[in-house]
């Protein structure tokens, strides 16, 4: 039977919540907390994609890998200025980034706190979905930082000695990339962190999938084909590029 409360507005249908009324969540509802975090890993899940393709050109040499860099850096010019549309997709890509994790840190506080505070034990499929997540997560925003202090920024420590910045409408992306790679903390670091990256990226459709439920059997097996198969992309893809260059099949 329906009860509402006299001093908040909100209708209580079914028996009363087993959460004590200290614990229940203000602001934000979680519903909508999960849609922004399936919207904002779906747009870098996108560009993962599509920096996916562009990296793989650093097997057709040289040429075609440093014409997709200075490409990039021109997409719709004259139409646009240069570097525009560039500067367009990191605003999406940093905006996209906050949000994301943002909504993740209060998804995760709440279910910390709904749990009684208790650590999360390592028994049971629950727990590794609980940790899985935020640690892979952790480990992927530091990645994406080095990665951009690596090979877009060249600031040392962190990026190769030599880095070389384009100018004149000439980017040098493959041998900054190459000299990254013969480092060989810097390759396998790299391919430690597109392993969490897959993990994170299946777990995390698949996730989606389960919030989805009310959908239907097939698009949760869609959705969930889409995360492996993208996992499962970036992983052999990118992995490949600090591996051959350690391997000295591309240099
Ligand atoms: C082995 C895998 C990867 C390689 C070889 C690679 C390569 C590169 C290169 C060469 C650039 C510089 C492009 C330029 O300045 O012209 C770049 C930029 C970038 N990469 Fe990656 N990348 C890899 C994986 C990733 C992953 C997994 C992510 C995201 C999770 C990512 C996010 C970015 C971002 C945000 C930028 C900066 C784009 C910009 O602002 O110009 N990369 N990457």
């Amino acid at each position: 039977m329906p009860s509402s409360s006299p001093t908040s507005s909100v209708i209580q249908v079914g028996p009363p919540s087993p959460v004590p009324r200290e614990r229940r969540h203000r602001g934000v509802p979680s519903w909508s907390l999960k849609t922004a975090m399936a919207i904002t890993g779906a747009i870098w899940a996108a560009f993962v994609a599509i920096h996916l393709f562009g990296n793989l050109k650093v097997f057709q040499g040289p040429d075609a890998f440093n014409g997709y860099a200075a490409w990039l850096r021109a997409v719709f010019y004259p139409f646009f200025p240069k570097e525009m549309v560039l500067w367009g997709l990191r605003v999406v890509l940093v905006i996209a980034l906050g949000v994301h994790v943002g909504a993740a840190a209060i998804v995760w506080a709440r279910g910390r706190r709904a749990r009684g505070g208790h650590r999360v034990t390592l028994r049971g499929m629950r727990s590794w979905g609980a940790w899985l997540m935020p640690v892979t997560g952790v480990v992927l925003l530091a990645f994406v930082t080095v990665h951009v202090l690596d090979l877009t920024l060249g600031l040392a420590p962190v990026a190769p000695e030599g880095f070389a910045h384009p100018e004149a409408g000439v980017a040098h992306a493959y041998g900054n990339l190459i000299a990254s790679f013969q480092r060989p903390w810097s390759a396998w670091f790299y391919v430690a962190a597109m392993v969490l990256l897959s993990v994170h990226i299946a777990k995390g459709f698949a996730n989606l999938a389960a919030d989805l439920g009310a959908m239907g059997r097939r698009w949760r097996a869609t959705l969930s084909a889409v995360g492996g198969l993208l996992a499962v992309a970036v992983l052999l893809g990118n992995a490949a590029i600090p591996i051959a260059v350690q391997m000295g099949w591309i240099a």
